[in-house]
């Protein structure tokens, strides 16, 4: 058993396309503690959701290792990995990308729930309406399809979903980057809440200084697929020390606002 919930080493990953390499993934390593909050920053084409994409094993990498939960987690094949799959989630920029339009919220919540037979048929409606309100929203929208949903409540759906199976990371790749600022705040308002009660720890990416510096215990900032800087979130995007950190900063005017305000 590793000290961390998840401890990346030398993770590299890279891309050949049009007869060029691209080192999406540098020799990274970074790691992560139960109920904690890492932010991914950098800019666009950073390598950010490579990492994301990496962890979820939706892409192998090119060397290095990960551990979590103590497993050696790129060893993991099949049913053992279809089954430790279940504690690590994912929620994206876009649920309607991520969801059949046409599905309703109850069969968004329902295939993990079938799925990974977490509970019988007869119970399932209990626990969608009991996921429902965990994530703030009416058990009246069950019967809803996914498009007939507001932006933010897709969203908590697809908070919904991703707790549905218990796990103990979520990877957030820009989830709340299309909201509006209000519904952006109530969302990050939920995360917190369920990382204070079930311990959740989060992979948080985002191009935006501001929401890392308000959500984020510590910060990791991509360049090229390489770390260049590191550390608790407000002492980094106060005082970044890597060329892209303080280009990041500079390009987040609304961080002068929030630094300003809690100063002290
Ligand atoms: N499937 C792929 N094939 C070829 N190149 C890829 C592929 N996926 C990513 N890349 C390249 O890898 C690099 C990192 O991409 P990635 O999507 O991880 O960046 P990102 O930091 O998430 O960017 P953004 O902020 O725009 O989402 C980029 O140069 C990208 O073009
Ligand atoms: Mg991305």
């Amino acid at each position: 058993m590793g000290k961390h919930l998840l401890t990346v080493e030398s993770l590299s990953k890279r891309f050949h396309s049009g007869g060029r390499a691209v080192a999406a993934a540098d020799a990274l390593s970074f790691h992560i503690d139960a109920a904690e909050t890492l932010a991914l920053a950098g800019p666009s084409g950073s390598g950010k959701s490579t990492v994301a994409r990496l962890l979820l094993r939706l892409i192998e990498p090119d060397a290095g290792s990960i551990a979590f939960e103590g497993d050696d987690w790129l060893a993991l094949q099949g049913n053992a990995l279809r089954a430790r799959r279940a504690r690590m989630q994912m929620v994206f920029q876009d649920p309607l990308a991520a969801f059949n339009p046409r599905a309703t919220v109850a069969r968004v919540l329902d295939d993990p729930l079938r799925i990974r037979r977490i509970a019988p048929r007869s119970e399932r409606p209990a626990r969608i309406a009991e996921l429902l309100e965990r994530v703030g929203l009416s058990p009246n929208l069950a019967g809803r399809t996914v498009h007939e949903v507001s932006g933010g409540q897709r969203q908590r759906v697809a908070i919904a979903r991703a707790i549905a199976t218990k796990p103990s990371l979520i990877v957030l790749d820009e989830a709340v980057s299309a909201l509006d600022v209000s519904v952006r705040g109530k969302i990050l308002e939920l995360l917190a809440d369920l990382q204070r009660t079930d311990g959740i720890a989060y992979l948080f990416i985002s191009h935006d200084l501001g929401l890392v510096r308000a959500f984020a215990h510590r910060v990791a900032i991509l360049d090229g697929g390489r770390l260049t800087e590191e550390g608790d979130a407000r002492a980094v995007i106060d005082a970044p020390r890597s060329a892209v950190g303080k280009a990041l900063v500079a390009a987040t005017p609304r961080l002068h606002r929030l630094t300003g305000q809690d100063a002290s």
